[in-house]
């Protein structure tokens, strides 16, 4: 990558994105300049992270340098947003990028925020942590084909890009960035149904684990639709369907679809 990328807030989803490209060396720890608040997370960069990236922290001097970047990725808590005061001396922003991670931040709002940048609104998950991430993209009308494609790469390392409209990205958001808390509740379930049934309680938690691990491979890997393997599991007066039956008194699927749109109603008021 030939371009500096500039991070404004180097904490734990920033830090996910940027080390695979320096992992992979298609971008040096010099060509990425980091700011943080607090003196701390300076510190505690500056001599425990693993690439000897520019590392600023709010009052550093030449923190302006961040803003020089061509592009950047605003990656602070969104309560934090209106902290952030766009630097532009003598219009070093003009045509700049803003590429902001930040949970239901509309991209009218962002370049009402920063008015010299054109703004992208990237929304991850949390499984970005480990190279699994996925990543809906919406772009500002301004932004050009070769800067959509230096944004990509910048995301492809640790997780799948789906590129839309930005209007879909509340339920992308829903459904990719908010479900991982349903699986998680999901998987402490069954792991509790296990405990009841008389198992240890880690035993039982590395047993549905591994099963959805199993069900998920087996339901991508041979592309069987995800009701003909109920069907395949599903024998006639068995268990299964026991299990199913009380899933479907306690409405239960009803339950996860009203869970998203839930979730996506909520995305949308945040905006
Ligand atoms: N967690 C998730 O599941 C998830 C998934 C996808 C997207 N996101 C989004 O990712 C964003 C970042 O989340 P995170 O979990 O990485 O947060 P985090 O670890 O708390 O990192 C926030 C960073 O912003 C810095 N910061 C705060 N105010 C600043 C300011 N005025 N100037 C410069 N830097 C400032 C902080 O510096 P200090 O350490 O010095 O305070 C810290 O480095 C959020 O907007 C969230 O919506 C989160």
């Amino acid at each position: 990558m030939s371009r500096n990328i500039g991070v404004i807030g180097f904490g734990n989803i920033a830090r996910a994105i940027i080390t695979p490209l320096l992992e992979s060396k298609l971008i040096k720890p010099e060509q990425i300049y980091c700011l943080v608040k607090t003196k701390k997370s300076y510190v505690n960069i500056k001599n425990n992270y693993k690439y000897k990236v520019n590392i600023y922290h709010e009052n550093s001097e030449d923190a302006y340098s961040v803003w020089e970047c061509p592009l950047k990725i605003l990656s602070v808590k969104p309560q934090q947003l209106n902290l952030i005061k766009e630097l532009n001396p003598s219009g070093i922003n003009k045509n700049k990028i803003i590429v902001s991670i930040l949970a239901g931040v509309s991209i009218q709002k962002l370049e009402k925020n920063f008015p010299n940048h054109f703004c992208v609104r990237a929304v991850t998950n949390i499984p970005i942590t480990i190279g699994k991430g996925l990543t809906g993209i919406s772009y500002s009308s301004h932004v050009k084909q070769s800067q959509k494609e230096f944004i990509k790469k910048i995301f492809e390392s640790s997780s799948k890009i789906y590129e839309f409209e930005e209007d879909y990205l509340d339920i992308f958001l829903a459904l990719t960035s908010s479900a991982p808390a349903i699986v998680s509740l999901i998987v402490e379930a069954l792991s509790d149904g296990g405990l009841s049934g008389g198992l240890q309680k880690n035993l039982s938690e590395e047993l549905v684990l591994e099963m959805m691990l199993g069900t998920v491979l087996l339901l991508m890997d041979t592309r069987i639709s995800t009701n003909d393997l109920k069907n395949m599991v599903t024998s006639p007066g068995g268990t299964t369907i026991s299990a199913l039956r009380v899933l479907e008194k306690r409405s239960f699927r009803s339950a996860l679809i009203e869970s998203i749109i839930e979730a996506t109603k909520k995305s949308k008021e945040f905006r």
